[in-house]
């Protein structure tokens, strides 16, 4: 029979995952994008840098909103797996999840976790400093300081290669979570749905490979 209360509860799980995975993806394009600037212009990249880290409304709002996003996405990640794990143990025992369902969807947790990873990395390098800097030791520093730091972090070689692997596979995580944002978050209209779901494709690949193509770049050009 079925029970209405549980499942409510993981349609509401459903939801957030969705919701704060595609606010997520917002926040990718925009980092992309910005990013970006740094292979075409450093003077660019250090008025865009230097306005994103002065800027109270960022700093002090979008910055914590960001953070309490990923850990929401993350936590909630965990959640459903966990729950769908003991699902499939009680139910599915004799199905066939290769014939049903594709790698990336039955591998989100993993590549989630490396992601995690990454993310962790990534704060050490970039975003650790910049508080330390600017709100530990309470310095200003200077405003064309960004292009040399960013460049200065791919340097090394092994830097390089664990960030182009975590962004292949945050390319994997994209290419299902993305498409399967727009259903729980309920679009049913088959048209719409198959044109977000293709442009949720072509952003799964276009970004992380962007993504490569900015360290590699840096990372060549010392
Ligand atoms: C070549 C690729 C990337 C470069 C060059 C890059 C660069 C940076 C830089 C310079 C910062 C520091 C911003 C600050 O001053 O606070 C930063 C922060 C951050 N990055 Fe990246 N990033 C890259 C890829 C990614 C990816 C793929 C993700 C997510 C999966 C990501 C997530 C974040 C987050 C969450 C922060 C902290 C944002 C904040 O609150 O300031 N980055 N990144």
């Amino acid at each position: 029979m079925a029970n209405t209360g549980s499942s409510s509860t993981s349609i509401g799980r459903k939801l957030i995952m969705a919701a704060s995975g595609l606010f997520l993806v917002i926040f990718l394009l925009q980092h992309f994008l910005i990013n970006f600037t740094s292979v075409i212009d450093e003077k660019t990249f250090n008025e865009i840098s230097h306005f994103m880290g002065t800027n109270v409304l960022i700093q002090f709002v979008m910055q914590p909103i960001l953070i309490a996003g990923v850990i929401i996405h993350f936590v909630m990640g965990f959640i459903l797996e966990m729950k769908n794990t003991k699902a499939r143990n009680v139910k599915y025992a004799m199905n066939k999840p290769s014939a049903n369902s594709s790698w990336m969807s039955r591998n989100m947790i993993y590549t989630g976790a490396v992601i995690l990873g990454f993310l962790g990395l990534h704060f050490y390098d970039f975003w650790v400093p910049e508080i330390d800097l600017k709100y530990v030791q309470g310095l200003e520093g200077s405003p064309t300081r960004y292009f040399h730091e960013l460049q200065h972090r791919f340097e090394d070689p092994v830097r390089v290669a664990i960030y182009c692997v975590s962004f292949v596979l945050l390319a994997l995580h994209l290419m299902h979570g993305f498409g399967a944002a727009f259903q729980s978050v309920g679009v049913t209209n088959k048209r719409y749905l198959t044109g977000l779901q293709k442009f949720g494709k072509i952003f799964a690949i276009v970004v992380p490979l962007g993504f490569i193509f900015i360290a590699l770049f840096h990372h060549l050009n010392q």
